[in-house]
């Protein structure tokens, strides 16, 4: 059930801060996506980095869903969860030799390569091991996402892929690799991306570079267009599913391809970042000379977001107000940090110790980057059908 249509008495008994992740919500997101993919013959693989949470990975796994890793440990993760070998992926600019040898054993089902030396490196590790590695190649094609500048990854300044200049040479290199495969082409352009035009751009680009290798009589078997679809922070109750169905349109349309070349998807915060909620409790609230604070038992430590990106998220508190009057607070946690801030100025009804405060659209990028600063407690979590939801 949405958070904030849940009874406090079931809510309080939790201690907080913890994240609720409304499974209800998660299943019908990644049905609509599954749904809108499917109709078009697109396959997505799911993102950790977004969140690992088991029991989110479960609902994704489930529906079978594959699985883009960044890390051995998620590749590790992916493989515990159910996920099959053949449907993994491990991206990454800085693979090391152990996560290769081991995504090899594993038998995944291709790296995303992003330099000629990683490719050259992998090559030697499947020699070596007696395995062969299919790779896609990750271009960078040069295309502006309009999002934060933190969240971009397809302009040339960004350290991601293989930039165009390189092309020719990553070509003769992979003739020369004996116990690779190239089975695709991979691309991301960045996240939280809301306007379709830059999408659109995406596919001219990829278009361009299929076309390139095809003339060199290189097949291309996978289109990988990344992930990057953005979601609603400012009304996750009105908005709570991302329009998938507009997202695989502008690839439908716009994506040259024939029959026989697979498409496929990264989408991590898409899939999830509306069904989670961190959920904190009011610890002081003070007023200051020029200000009012709100200070919370959550802080930067359990969702990094604003202090990083300087991140919008939606600031409710929860359970029925009989208080009418608002006040505008700076809302913060009780980190060491001046940037440990949630919001500014957000006018909520006047709060006391003691009350619940819910940070939306929390599930994406949240939990995963959880830290221990300030010695913080491990993040705890409740989900919908623990509060009866
Ligand atoms: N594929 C690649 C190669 C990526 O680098 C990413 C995200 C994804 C797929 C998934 O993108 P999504 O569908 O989630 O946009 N911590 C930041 C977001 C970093 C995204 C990193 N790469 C945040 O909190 O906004």
């Amino acid at each position: 059930m949405q958070i904030n249509k849940i009874s406090l008495d079931r809510l309080t008994p939790f201690e907080t801060p913890f994240y609720y992740y409304d499974m209800e919500l998660l299943n019908r997101t990644l049905q609509a996506a599954k749904v809108a993919a499917d109709k078009r013959g697109f396959h997505i693989h799911y993102a950790l980095k977004a969140n690992f949470n088991d029991k989110v990975l479960a609902a994704i796994q489930a529906l079978g869903f594959g699985a883009d890793c960044v890390s051995g440990n998620e590749v590790q993760k992916s493989i515990d969860s159910g996920f099959p070998a053949e449907q993994i992926t491990f991206a990454g600019v800085g693979k090391s030799d152990k996560e290769i040898s081991m995504a090899l054993k594993h038998q995944i089902f291709a790296f995303n390569v992003e330099s000629i030396e990683e490719l050259q490196v992998i090559d030697e590790i499947a020699a070596s091991l007696g395995e062969r590695a299919n790779v896609s190649l990750r271009i960078n094609p040069n295309v502006d996402a309009h999002t934060h500048h933190y969240i971009t990854t397809g302009l040339d300044e960004n350290k991601f892929g293989v930039p165009n200049s390189e092309l020719e040479q990553a070509a003769s290199v992979l003739r020369d690799c004996k116990h690779v495969d190239l089975v695709g082409l991979h691309f991301h352009v960045g996240s939280q991306i809301t306007d379709m035009n830059v999408f659109k751009s995406l596919c001219v680009k990829v278009n361009e570079w299929k076309n390139w290798f095809e003339e060199r009589g290189t097949t291309i078997k996978i289109l990988n267009v990344g992930g990057g679809l953005g979601v609603d922070y400012h009304h996750p109750d009105e908005n709570p599913i991302p329009d998938f169905e507009a997202y695989f349109d502008v690839f439908d349309k716009f994506l040259e391809r024939t029959p026989q070349q697979e498409v496929h998807f990264e989408l991590g915060r898409a899939l999830v970042a509306q069904s989670g909620t961190l959920v904190s409790r009011v610890l002081y609230s003070k007023s200051g000379v020029k200000k009012n604070f709100l200070i919370l038992d959550a802080g930067m430590t359990e969702l990094m977001r604003p202090a990083l990106y300087q991140a919008y998220h939606k600031i409710e508190r929860l359970g029925l107000s009989t208080e009418t009057s608002t006040l505008n607070y700076d809302v913060v946690g009780p980190i060491c940090e001046s940037s440990d801030c949630f919001g500014k100025e957000v006018s909520l009804p006047i709060s006391k110790r003691g009350d619940l405060i819910a940070i939306r659209t929390a599930g994406a990028y949240g939990e995963v980057m959880a830290s221990r600063y300030n010695l913080r407690e491990e993040i705890r979590y409740v989900f919908s059908e623990n509060v009866g939801g």
